[in-house]
């Protein structure tokens, strides 16, 4: 087990006894209550059992609803365990079922995307016509000699051509890799470089809150230093003048030139367990991790909770706000809402520009009728007080969800009374890159606590446990685990089956979250934070190495720790405690340099809200830098065992 876990949290734990119970009309016509019907059930405690040990039915069930060029022969094996495999054999393509399936029907007319730009522009794309430029896309970039299991990164602002590039790599069976178009170069580079891609898909530039981004300069220095890049595709979103590097770059519309809107490039017939993408997340190191997601069980297991938990109805109006460039945006901006055909929203802007009443107007204008947001957004929005959503008409709504970091009570309770009329029912969905679909989580049927993530989808074993694996029981602290794969969850990590391995054995046999949790009487978990190094700030997942990498690269610097501080309205922020190199001076100018080091290397969410220079910092008697000392000092709480302290 690694050294730096850590259990600290259970006197912060947020316990709340008001219980919101879902009006007998919500149950009634719920997506989860019609299948529990069909298998004899009206109660989720009798229903949940009877899937423990019947996974295998339910996830087929549920995969029989796609199209399959081939069905599965078998439905889950281990092949060598922690590796395992679900729908073997089984031929797929995850876009057939996002878009080819509905080619020929009425759903072809609907819309699959309303997209509101970050200056009041509009576009809509119906499910044909995204069919058509997916097509397009896809032609294209067999023409620049993509082929099946060819990696393609894609670097974009919150346009349709981002999710057309992602669908169509994935169509041609060749992975894709978004990086977040709010990382820095140096961030995009070492992605890049670890995935080995031949192709970049990005764009000019972007507006975000009236701010210019200029994305293909950012991407001109990444490149620098890319020896696998064969290509880079650039969208005009801005039309402004950009480097265009001669033999190298081209316009999407030059390498779409001559392929007609009605060229038809058939799905790549996949196994099921063909990767499907690769998704940099930060870990405990300064390296990322690729996660590894295929398409068969990813497919499954996001069709079955976009269905189930947001409880998507034909005449829906479904907005997630995540960016393409996390998890949630690849789950429920893309492929859960289009497996589903659902009509989304993608809005490139932000919450209070340009004013904060941005969302609450975009919500009246689409009617939307299912939110699904982040708490620190919601805390954002609650300081600018209940005027901005009571100016605006929002009876649209009837579900509201929440991701990405534990929601404070006192934010869900705001998001129900003031956004959800009192009437909504939050489904506070607990999951991670690597779990591929949300894990813990309500479905509209279940009695709601403000600040729980409430009980398992169906299947999901999650328990509480010590370090030796050991159920807790109730109402006390321990690490949250799962016990049996399903098939979303990650196949491996990108050229590191160890790391991958690290998620089976840091506690023998089980899923390793990461996170601590405590689950009350009622069977209701409580997610209280991360136990490792990772930093959660406004629900973006950072590592403390690679804030610290990133600073020790500065000629001034020795050395660094860097750590998560709570903070009212990100969550955590960042704090860094600096030694610096003879000869340099603590000086307010050198830290504002430092902490734009940190935004051009890394990104402007990973920047430090606090900087202090120190002279010296805890280590174990190895020259390991103990951060959880440093944490629990800064924090006032107790510094635990100190047996390995060097001084
Ligand atoms: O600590 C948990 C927190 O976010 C982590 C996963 O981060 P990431 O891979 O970026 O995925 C975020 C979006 C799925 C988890 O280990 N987390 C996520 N959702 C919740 C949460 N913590 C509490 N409540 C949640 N609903």
């Amino acid at each position: 087990m690694s050294s730096n876990l850590k259990f600290d949290a259970t006197d912060r734990v947020m316990h709340e006894e008001r219980v919101f119970s879902p009006s007998q009309d919500i149950i009634d016509n719920a997506n989860i209550t019609a299948y529990m019907k069909t298998k004899g059930f009206s109660d989720y405690s009798e229903f949940y059992k009877w899937s423990l040990a019947n996974r295998e039915e339910f996830w087929s069930d549920l995969a029989s609803e796609l199209h399959w060029f081939q069905p599965w022969k078998t439905v889950f094996e281990w092949t060598e365990k922690p590796f395992f495999k679900w729908f073997s054999e089984g031929k797929f393509n995850i876009v057939y079922n996002c878009l080819d399936r509905y080619i020929g029907t009425p759903i072809e007319e609907k819309v699959a995307y309303h997209w509101e730009g970050d200056d009041g522009s509009t576009r809509t794309l119906t499910y044909k016509e995204l069919y058509q430029r997916v097509n397009q896309l896809s032609a294209a970039l067999q023409k620049l000699g993509v082929q099946k299991g060819d990696r393609i990164s894609i670097y974009m602002p919150a346009i349709l051509e981002q999710i057309i590039a992602v669908l169509a790599c994935a169509r041609l069976g060749a992975p894709h890799s978004v990086v977040f178009g709010g990382f820095a170069s140096s961030a995009l580079r070492e992605r890049i470089v670890d995935c080995e891609a031949k192709v970049l898909i990005t764009a000019d530039g972007n507006h975000r809150g009236g701010k210019l981004v200029e994305l293909k300069k950012l991407a001109d220095e990444a490149l620098l230093d890319t020896p696998t890049i064969e290509k880079v595709i650039v969208a005009k979103h801005l039309g402004t003048e950009v480097n265009m590097q001669e033999g190298r770059d081209i316009y999407w519309e030059d390498a779409c030139e001559g392929i007609g809107l009605d060229t038809v490039v058939p799905c790549e017939e996949l196994d099921a367990e063909d990767m499907l993408y690769i998704l940099y997340t930060s870990g405990s190191t300064g390296k990322p991790k690729g996660v590894v997601h295929i398409q068969g069980g990813y497919a499954v297991g996001t069709y079955a909770t976009t269905k189930f938990v947001f409880d998507i109805k034909p005449d829906d109006v479904f907005w997630c706000t995540a960016d393409v460039g996390w998890v949630t945006g690849h789950s429920y901006v893309i492929y859960g809402p289009l497996m589903n055909a659902a009509t989304s929203i993608v809005f490139e802007g932000i919450p209070t520009y340009p004013a904060p009443d941005r969302w609450w107007q975009i919500i009246e204008k689409y009617k939307i009728t299912i939110l699904y947001t982040a708490p620190t957004a919601i805390r954002g929005l609650m300081r600018h007080g209940t005027d901005w959503p009571a100016k605006h008409d929002l009876s649209s709504l009837r579900l509201l969800g929440s991701v990405g970091e534990p929601i404070n009570p006192e934010a869900w309770i705001w998001y129900h009374e003031q956004i959800g009329k009192n009437a909504l029912p939050i489904m506070d969905t607990w999951w991670q890159t690597e779990t591929g679909a949300q894990m813990i989580t309500p479905t509209p049927i279940l009695p709601l606590k403000p600040g729980s993530a409430t009980r398992p989808f169906p299947t999901i074993e999650a328990d509480i446990v010590d370090k030796d694996g050991n159920s807790v029981g109730h109402d006390k602290g321990g690490f949250l685990i799962v016990r049996y794969p399903w098939p979303s969850l990650m196949r491996t990590i990108y050229k590191d089956p160890a790391r991958y391995e690290t998620y089976w054995n840091t506690i023998e046999d089980v899923y390793f979250a990461g996170d601590a949790a405590l689950k009350d009487d009622d069977g209701y978990f409580w997610i209280q934070g991360r136990v490792d190094d990772v930093i959660k700030v406004s629900g973006h997942r950072l590592g403390s190495m690679e804030i610290e990498s990133s600073l020790v690269s500065h000629p001034a610097v020795a050395e660094v720790a860097a750590i998560g501080k709570p903070d009212e309205l990100k969550g955590e922020h960042v704090k860094v405690f600096v030694i610096l190199k003879n000869g340099f001076e603590a000086s307010d100018a050198l830290l504002h340099e430092l902490k734009l080091h940190v935004r051009t290397n890394v990104g402007p969410v990973a920047v430090p809200d606090e900087l202090e220079f120190v002279a010296s910092l805890p280590k174990t008697r190895s020259g390991k830098i103990m951060r959880r000392v440093i944490r629990a000092k800064e924090l006032g709480e107790p510094v635990g065992d100190l047996s390995t302290l060097d001084s």
